[in-house]
């Protein structure tokens, strides 16, 4: 296994994990999350998302994100995105900042 140290994912990533992978191209239940800071929201190729997710102008900001991981029913009513959210702000910054170097 090539790059071990930049194939593993943070454990930051952890509850993301089941459901996201940050490899380009590589969707599970969720789409990929390769490059998601900066990048316009609801446009990974081939994954389909929500027409509530689909209706969100911009790009995911590291605002946005942090909005949207903190409890996503609330910032996007109606996302398909099942996961109760992370109240720790501390934990979703760490998260953030390793996303940023998934590019
Ligand atoms: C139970 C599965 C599941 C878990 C756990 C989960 N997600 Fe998601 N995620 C999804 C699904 C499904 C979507 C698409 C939602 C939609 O279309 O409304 C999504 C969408 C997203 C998007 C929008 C992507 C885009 O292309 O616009 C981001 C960002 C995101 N998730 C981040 C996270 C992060 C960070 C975590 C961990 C804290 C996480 N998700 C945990 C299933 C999950």
């Amino acid at each position: 296994m090539a790059g071990a140290a930049q194939a593993q994912n943070d454990p930051s990533f952890a509850p993301c994990a089941a459901c996201h992978t940050v490899k380009p191209g590589q969707n599970r239940l969720g789409p990929t999350l390769h490059r998601i800071v900066g990048a316009k929201k609801a446009a990974v190729p081939n994954f389909n998302y929500s027409p509530a997710l689909k209706a969100q102008k911009g790009v995911w900001s590291e605002a946005e994100l942090d909005a949207y991981i903190a409890n996503p029913r609330a910032k996007v009513p109606g996302t398909r995105m099942i996961y109760v959210g992370m109240p720790d702000k501390a934990k979703r910054a760490k998260l953030i900042a390793w996303l940023k170097t998934q590019k």
